[in-house]
């Protein structure tokens, strides 16, 4: 018998997960990668369909360098453009709003239908003969999904009825495609977008971190699927103990009798739904709003978010909405609080990555997909090419 055989066998012992390196929190190459392989890629949430109801309704949505316009064309189809002029370059709209006529630049005064085409072009007769059906509005890919505008920049990622498909069934009852938007905002954030979209992904935080919703909810950790690959899901129940705060407590109590559109069960659930790479989806018994995480350059981003509901006038939805909106806005400050001390402390030169608990599994999942997009992720420090 060869030693070889005798010898003890070495326990196995599994590796450790643990979180990506500071420097990718905050380094220019890796956002720009970021920009290329995650999120120009990957379908990208605009607005609600109800926010373009008429013809020459607009929304614009800013990523990176890219600027893309969705607006409704005079048949009533919704389109997705580059907000870019094909003339000499020009940024076309700003913001959101109601273009009647025609997208007119404000530069010279070019103008294009709502449905793309090149319509005017003042001084026509100081240009050489131009092929008018090659210069309109550059289109971009959009799906229309539960009522919702995405749009896609870059390389072809499944449709997303296939990609949230298993969603569906949580989703019926609350009627998205039925919604309007009762609010939205744009905040910008002292931390990498990959710390705010860690911070989602997690909620291993919430007993410390969100000591009201602790209060008045199981955190969702208890209660998680996994529906597809970089989609996930939490539900979190409405406790029968009453929170010590009236909004919490008040919101516990009424909440079962003003949400009658749902089924009763459904009518005691938080729940929390993450799409890889930057989208958060959260839906209440009263409403439901999205969470998007967009890079402003390294260790900075930009939040947006839009809360949408059915139309109900009634008294005590408007008082649940109320209580639901300023529950939600307190957790919203200390998410924020939360990640900028992160952000500080990927900053000391002491850190390196902490180990992982298993229910911080769908971060894991986050980081294994951006190590496998950009490898140099993996790296304790940057390449010398970054530089
Ligand atoms: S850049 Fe738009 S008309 Fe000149
Ligand atoms: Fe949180």
């Amino acid at each position: 018998m060869s030693t070889a055989l005798v010898r003890p066998v070495e326990p196995v012992v599994p590796a450790i997960a643990r979180a990506l390196p500071a420097w990718v929190y905050n380094h220019p190459e890796m956002t720009r990668l970021e920009y290329e392989r995650l999120l120009k890629p990957s379908w990208q949430i605009v607005c609600h369909k109800n926010q373009l109801r008429r013809a020459g309704d607009f929304v614009t949505f800013e990523m990176g360098t890219d600027s893309v316009v969705v607006v409704r064309d005079a048949q009533g189809t919704i389109r997705a453009f580059h907000n870019v002029c094909r003339h000499r370059g020009a940024r076309l709209l700003e913001g959101q709003g109601h273009c009647p006529a025609a997208i007119t630049c404000p530069y010279h005064g070019w103008s294009y239908r709502h449905s793309g085409e090149l319509l005017g072009i003042s001084a026509r007769d100081t240009f050489p003969p131009l092929e008018r059906a090659q210069l309109g509005l550059k289109p971009v890919r959009m799906q229309l999904f539960l009522g919702f505008v995405f749009v896609c920049l870059a390389g072809e990622p499944p449709p997303l009825e296939q990609v949230l498909a298993e969603l569906m069934q949580d989703f019926t009852a609350h009627r998205f495609e039925d919604m309007e938007l009762l609010s939205e905002y744009v905040e910008h954030w002292d931390c990498d977008w990959k710390v705010a979209i860690d911070n989602y992904l997690e909620s291993y935080h919430v007993p410390i971190g969100h000591p009201g919703l602790y209060r008045m909810c199981t955190p969702d950790y208890a209660d998680q699927r996994r529906f597809h690959s970089g989609v996930a899901g939490g539900s979190s129940w409405l406790r029968e103990q009453p929170s010590s705060r009236w909004s919490e407590r008040m919101y516990q109590q009424m909440i079962g009798g003003v949400a009658t559109h749902l089924p009763e069960r459904e009518r005691r659930r938080w729940s929390f739904y993450s799409v890889l790479p930057n989208l958060g989806i959260d839906v209440f018994p009263e409403q439901m709003d999205y969470f998007q995480v967009v890079p402003r350059g390294p260790g900075k981003c930009a939040v947006r978010g839009a809360v949408y509901g059915l139309p109900d006038e009634r008294r005590e939805m408007r008082i649940a909405r109320y209580l639901g909106a300023r529950i939600n806005r307190q957790i919203q400050r200390e998410d924020e609080w939360l990640c900028r001390r992160v952000q500080l402390g990927l900053a000391s030169d002491s850190y390196e990555p902490g180990p992982l608990s298993s229910i911080e599994g769908w971060m894991l999942e986050f980081h294994n997909l951006l190590r496998e997009r950009i490898p140099e992720a993996r790296l304790p420090s940057p390449p010398a090419r970054f530089s």
